[in-house]
């Protein structure tokens, strides 16, 4: 019939609408720092946590400094303690833009490798110039390096909600030295419900490795509007 459209015609147009409203509300919505934080720690899977730190990347910078971000000033110190300026590599796991690694690279550290699971934070990191290598890669099993390669292991924020599991923790072990040092932040809301504590503790029961120190609760990012948002740091020494 003669000005009839076709109901494939219509799905069709239904469907452009749908995607563009979608894509406009998610750009409104990324214009609020609070809400970035919360959409990456809802996260579902590996590939969407990797999507919404790609859209976060160029942004993020500015957003953790405006929520006046500690967590580099206490790893700082925190590895200042425990690892020797001359071990070389270390790993930077869940490196982001390279916040922490840009840290140890003024600190003098040397050999710095970074591994994130989003391509576009280490866009971000590798235009930094503080890693000798960064790799896209999940922490979990099977990493890709050989064992006892790294000299020590930092990873920072991506202990979470919706970021990288406890048995991450098994493969950290096997890529680090015997007598290096794991120090790594868990967030709260993941330290008991989310598995680490228990794994943490087997991981000690098996003489896997030794814990050195607990520091915290602190909150990590003051600035941001999140009540659940405390870490702690744990310092490790592998056997
Ligand atoms: C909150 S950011 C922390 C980045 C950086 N360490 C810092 O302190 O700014 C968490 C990072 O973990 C990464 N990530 C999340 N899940 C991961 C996984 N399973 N394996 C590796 N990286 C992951 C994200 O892409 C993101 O860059």
């Amino acid at each position: 019939m003669t000005g009839e459209i076709p109901t494939e015609k219509v799905l069709e147009l239904c469907e452009t609408i749908y995607t563009k409203v979608l894509k406009s509300i998610e750009e409104d919505f990324m214009t609020i720092p609070e809400e970035k934080a919360r959409w990456v720690m809802s996260a579902e899977s590996n590939k969407e946590s990797a999507e919404r730190y790609d859209a976060w990347a160029e942004q993020y910078d500015a957003d953790l400094q405006s929520w006046g971000y500690r967590s580099p000033a206490i790893i700082a110190g925190i590895v200042g303690r425990y690892i020797p300026l001359d071990s070389s590599p270390i790993l930077d796991a869940g490196a982001g833009t390279g916040i922490i690694g840009e840290v140890l690279n003024i600190l003098g550290y040397k050999g710095i490798v970074a591994l994130d699971l989003s391509k576009g934070m280490l866009d971000v990191a590798a235009r930094k110039g503080v890693y000798s290598d960064l790799y896209q890669m999940a922490l979990g099993k099977g990493m890709d390096f050989p064992t006892d390669y790294f000299a020590a292991v930092v990873c920072v924020g991506t202990f979470a909600s919706g970021h990288a599991p406890p048995d991450s923790l098994d493969e950290l072990i096997r890529i680090t030295r015997p007598r290096g040092h794991i120090i790594f932040t868990v967030r709260s809301e993941v330290y008991e419900r989310g598995g680490f504590k228990r794994k943490q503790q087997e991981l000690q029961l098996a003489n896997e490795w030794q814990l050195l120190e607990i520091v915290g609760p602190y909150i990590s990012i003051p600035g941001s509007d999140d009540p659940e948002g405390t870490n702690k740091v744990f310092a490790y020494r592998v056997t």
